[in-house]
């Protein structure tokens, strides 16, 4: 029985990733052990074998006696603790959701429905390092894998609207602490059919701006506001967001010899944990529209065209709609009045499922044979 390490499996990502594979009965037939980085010895997780004590996540020893690491505990842990891992001579197999290893020479990006090829190469030549890709790379892949994988592809631009979880819990709950200070402002004037409006907007104006706001996080409102800017700027003008959009598509589409051009504005919004993008791409020709919706939908299990229509767009291409289901709907499609060979369209995707832990949780799959 193989013998899989779990580390940050009580944070966000880790704690979707546990909540998926006990949906998926993922912990039979596996001897799960389960780490800490501030708790070792407290009574771990029961996942269907009783609760042990908890591991000390640190301990290289305790670690090396694991065939497969799991960690969703972020990037700073796997900089610590991969190299002495790997240094005390450990073989196993390490799936990381971090972007830490990401860009290694000798780690794949894993998002199997896409690069599925790819994966079974890696671990044919001995690739060892798995890691979860960046979470609006994987999300467009997942919505757009047709086009690519026909080869239709000449350059991509994705304008994104990331959800607060991209930013972690703490942001979450800001998110919803912004509103509720609104809410408070606000509830009188907005319940009053006869208030004006230009009041009301005055009042949450200067909330927004005022010191007492709560921004701690965002470092700037989010609610009622939005944000231009996610993770550092790098010299090129591009944030370092932006800057994975175009490095981790190719990477993920083992495109890195002859890249696809990728670029885009990435925002945060105010969704709670669905990313939404609005794509626009330069094909290689002129390609019939339906030829292009078969090629969306019949590429994966997930991805699903929404007919570019309001009634069926509000109800089911918005990340409330999306929020906590496997779904990648792709809609707002058309042919753009720039020439027959440019189209859009807009893709929905839960960011803390095939943005995180789902393609963690299918790596560890495949390295047991069960995919
Ligand atoms: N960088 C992403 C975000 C998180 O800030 O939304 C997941 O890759």
């Amino acid at each position: 029985m193989k013998k899989v390490g779990f580390i940050g499996w009580r944070g966000m990502v880790g704690s979707v990733l546990l909540e998926r594979m006990r949906a998926e009965g993922d912990f039979a037939g596996i001897e799960s052990v389960f780490f800490t980085t501030s708790q070792a010895g407290q009574p771990g997780p029961d996942v269907g074998a009783g609760s042990a004590p908890l591991q000390d996540a640190t301990d290289v020893e305790a670690l090396a006696g694991m065939d497969i690491v799991v960690t969703c505990q972020g990037g700073d842990y796997t900089r610590e603790v991969h190299p002495k891992l790997r240094a005390h001579g450990w073989n196993g197999s390490w799936v990381d959701a971090a972007s830490a290893l990401r860009m290694e020479e000798d780690s794949i990006i894993v998002l199997d429905p896409v690069n599925r090829t790819l994966i079974d190469r890696a671990l044919e030549s001995g690739v060892k390092d798995f890691i979860g890709g960046n979470c609006t790379v994987s999300l467009m892949l997942m919505g757009l894998q047709g086009l690519f994988d026909q080869g239709w592809v000449e350059w991509m631009t994705a304008m994104t609207y990331q959800s607060a979880s991209g930013a972690g819990a703490r942001n979450m709950k800001e998110l919803v602490s912004q509103m509720a200070a609104l809410g408070e402002i606000g509830a009188g004037l907005a319940a009053d059919p006869s208030s004006a409006v230009l009041e009301l907007d005055r009042k949450i104006g200067d909330a927004l701006l005022s010191a007492e706001f709560p921004t701690e996080q965002f470092g700037a409102p989010l609610a009622a506001n939005l944000i231009p800017w996610i993770d550092k700027g790098m010299a090129d003008g591009r944030t370092k967001e932006e800057w994975k959009g175009a490095a981790e598509t190719n990477k993920v589409l083992g495109l890195e010899a002859s890249p696809i051009p990728v670029d885009g504005q990435c925002v945060r919004v105010g969704a709670m944990r669905c990313h939404s993008q609005a794509l626009t791409l330069k094909l290689k020709q002129d390609i019939p529209l339906a030829d292009i919706e078969s090629a969306i939908t019949e590429a994966n299990d997930w991805s699903r065209l929404v007919p570019n229509e309001e009634e069926v767009t509000l109800r089911t291409l918005t990340p409330a709609a999306v929020n906590g289901t496997l779904d990648i709907p792709v809609g707002r499609l058309r042919k753009m009045v720039l020439g027959p060979d440019f189209v859009t369209c807009f893709t929905v995707g839960d960011q803390l499922l095939w943005g995180a832990a789902e393609p963690v949780r299918r790596m560890l799959a495949i390295l047991l044979g069960r995919l």
